[in-house]
Formats: C-alpha cells, structure tokens, sequence
C-alpha cells in the first residue's frame, strides 16, 4: 500500500508516509489558496461564525492563565471540565452520563481521528453517510481505512433522505464503523430518532461501531415535539456499553473554532485507549483554556439562542436572495449553518468557485469537496452578519447574472 506517491515530489526522495501524501488537497483549501491573502474577498467558504468567542467565556480562560495554569495537565480533561460535560449531557438529552464515559480533545477534528486511530486497523472501511465534511474521509484514510460512501438522495423540493438498506447493504465484512454526522456539514440534513435507533440496532447485531458526529446539535432551525431545540442524539437511544462513540465540540455553539476544544462520550472501557492516544498525540489540552469551556457550558445557553437567531436570520436572508435568481436551487436547511446549492448548468463547482473568488471576490465551497452527492452543489456558510451576507450575496447575484446573460 505504500506506493509510488511516497516518491513522487521531487526533493522528497527519502519518501514520505504513503497515507500523507496520498491525501488530496481539499478543493476549499484549494479555493481559499488560489486567492490568499486578499483582504477584499468575502469569506464564506468555511464553517464559522464571525462573532468573537462571548467575553464570559474569555474571561475564564485568562482567570485560569492568570492562575498559573500552565502545566503538564490530565490527558482526558479537567475533571472540572469532564463533570461539567456530565451535567451538560443530563440536561441537554435528559441521559445519564457518568463522567468515566468523556474525554475531552484537541477540537472535533482530534476526535474524529482520535476514534479512527482507535478503530481502524489498515484496510478496515469506514460506511459513510455523504455528503460528508472532507477532513472526516481523510482522516479515516490516514490510518490506512477506507471511506466507502453512501449518499444521501434529494427529496424534490428540498431537503435530503438516507436510505438505510442502502446504508445496511454497503457494510461488507471489512467495515468497522458507520460514520453519520448529524446535523450534517454540508446538507443541514437531519437523522430521525427512528433512523437512529435503526443503525443502533444494526450495529449492535452486525458488531460495528456507529461514530456519530454531532457537533452541530444544537444549531437546529426546528423544534422537537416536546419542544427542545437540539437534534436527536445517539445517546439518548444507546446503552451506557454500546458500540458508539459520539464525536463533539465547542467550536460551532460558542463560536469558539480558535481554541481547539472537543470532547468524546464513549463506553467506558475506553476510556484508558483514550488516554493513551491523547498522550502520544498531544499529551492533553492546555488546563486554562478548558476553564473557558466549562463557563461555556454552565453559562453560555443564553448565547446559543443568539446563535441560533442569528443564523436563522442569516439562513433566511441566503434562501431569499438566492430563491430569486432563476438559475438557483435551493432550500432552507434544517440545521447547522449552511446553504447547499446548485446553479443550472454549473457542474464544475471548484472552476466555478475559483472564479466567483478571483473575479467577483467572495469565497464559497465547491460541492465536490464533499464526496457522493455533493457534486454540483455550492456551500455558503451563514453564521455572519446580514452585512457581511448582503455583500456576498450581491457578488453571487452579479456572477450569475453574467453567467445567464453570457449563457456559459
Ligand atoms: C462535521 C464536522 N465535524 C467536526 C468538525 C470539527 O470542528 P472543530 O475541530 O473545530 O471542533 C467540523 C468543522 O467544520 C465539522 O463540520
């Protein structure tokens, strides 16, 4: 498996990890690259809010920093931090989730690759529910896994659905793990309870595990019957010892994507394979920032509503103006913060994104970014201001317009 690419960059002579060179450069890095540096394009390419962390939040980290909190610190977590995410997962889900069952990560990104690492030996495949976010694909590859893809399908008129026998028939007896993120990045699409449940029991049979990625939880544009605003979680279905592990974050609900803070609730038993791997990865988390996160968690509800209205309004103002273009498909997603859509006659969406960044400065996702389903489609993040949105939206309408008037 390890081939000719560890050979193929001249200068690289003594070779490289095949996996590492293997890996592509994602088609974002590759629209945000080709105009680097240039202060009049209008980022929408990438999965963040523009606000800055709340100051409750800062205000606690530097409290711990002005501390002395500067040492070597516990490889899973504070405990502080770890009782905290207990409590959060007792009030959030209404479930019981004893602290031995979380550990805390260098961001979602650690945790995704920290439960490859531990899953994945080479060759196992991973059964992932597309389109899916590109570092989820990657990571799996960097273990040597592979990523086998079952997409999702557009429902007419908006909106996404999984086939679950389709997602049943691709497990073969090399998978190790389904991967679902729900709310997912970039489709918003949302799993049901019911659906849930049905990969649970699947899994369970099958002796798979299930990584659930679900770090957009609590930014859903819906509500529940009993009227809580957070999508369906995995953990409200398992068992404390089920074949799960849910993968989460604090970048997303606190706007907090600078300081690299994830956490994963696993089976127990886990718990010390986990300490190992943060060890050799990153032997833990600076002990001040998680003095933020906890804050976050005890106090930061109240910004999570602003959150959610703010996307709300900025999904809002995306569907309106792009719904009038007459080339333009979309709908408003359920969650998280992404518009995801198509432009008649656009099927090169990473020639097409490059061009909108360098001609008419605004940086959008190319679909193909994201695997099976997503090609054709363009991703817009619109966690920004009505400010920042209006001026990309306006350079979108002008491209669109020239693209229907020139009919290339
Ligand atoms: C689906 C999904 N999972 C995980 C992450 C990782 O987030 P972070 O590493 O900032 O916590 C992202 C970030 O965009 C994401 O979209």
């Amino acid at each position: 498996m390890l081939t000719d690419s560890r050979f193929s960059s001249p200068g690289l002579g003594a070779g490289l990890s095949g996996a590492i060179a293997g890996l592509p450069e994602t088609p974002i890095a590759e629209v945000a690259m080709s105009v680097f540096g240039d202060p009049d394009v209008v980022p929408l390419w990438f999965g963040e809010s523009d606000l800055v962390t709340p100051d409750f939040i800062r205000a606690a980290a530097a409290r711990g920093l002005q501390a002395g909190e500067t040492f070597y610190t516990w490889q899973r977590g504070v405990p502080e931090l770890r009782a905290a995410l207990s409590a959060y997962t007792g009030r959030i889900y209404g479930v019981e989730c004893p602290v031995d069952r979380i550990s805390v990560t260098t961001g979602g990104m650690q945790a995704i690759l920290l439960a490859c690492q531990l899953l994945l030996d080479p060759g196992d495949n991973v059964v992932i529910v597309s389109p899916i976010w590109p570092n989820i694909t990657s990571a799996v590859k960097l273990v040597h896994g592979e990523p086998k893809y079952v997409a999702l399908d557009r429902i007419a008129g908006g909106g996404w659905k999984l086939d679950l026998q389709r997602l049943f028939d691709t497990v073969d007896d090399r998978t190790r793990a389904i991967f679902v993120n729900s709310p997912g990045n970039p489709t918003g699409w949302m799993m049901t309870s019911d659906e849930q449940g049905a990969v649970l029991d699947f899994a369970r049979r099958r002796r798979l595990w299930i990584m659930a990625d679900e770090v957009y939880a609590r930014l859903t544009y819906v509500r529940r019957a009993d009227g809580r605003q957070v999508a369906p979680s995995f953990l409200e279905l398992a068992r404390p010892d089920d074949p799960l592990i849910v993968l989460n974050s604090f970048s997303k609900p606190w706007a907090m994507t600078g300081w690299r803070i994830g956490w994963l609730t696993h089976p127990s038993a886990l718990g010390d394979q986990f300490a190992k791997l943060v060890q050799i990865n990153t032997s833990g988390l600076p002990a001040f920032l998680q003095r933020g996160a906890i804050a976050a968690l005890e106090k930061g509800d109240s910004f999570i509503i602003e959150m959610v209205e703010r996307c709300q309004a900025g999904r809002e103002l995306v569907f309106q103006r792009l719904s009038a273009l007459p080339a333009v498909t979309i709908a408003r997603p359920e969650a998280a913060f992404y518009a995801f859509f198509s432009i008649d006659g656009v099927k090169d969406t990473l020639a097409f994104c490059k061009k909108l960044a360098k001609n008419y400065k605004v940086g959008l996702a190319p679909g193909e970014a994201f695997g099976p389903g997503g090609q054709g489609n363009i991703r817009l993040c619109f966690a920004s201001s009505a400010e920042r949105l209006s001026k990309g939206l306006d350079r979108i309408e002008a491209a669109a317009k020239a693209r229907a008037s020139s009919g290339a």
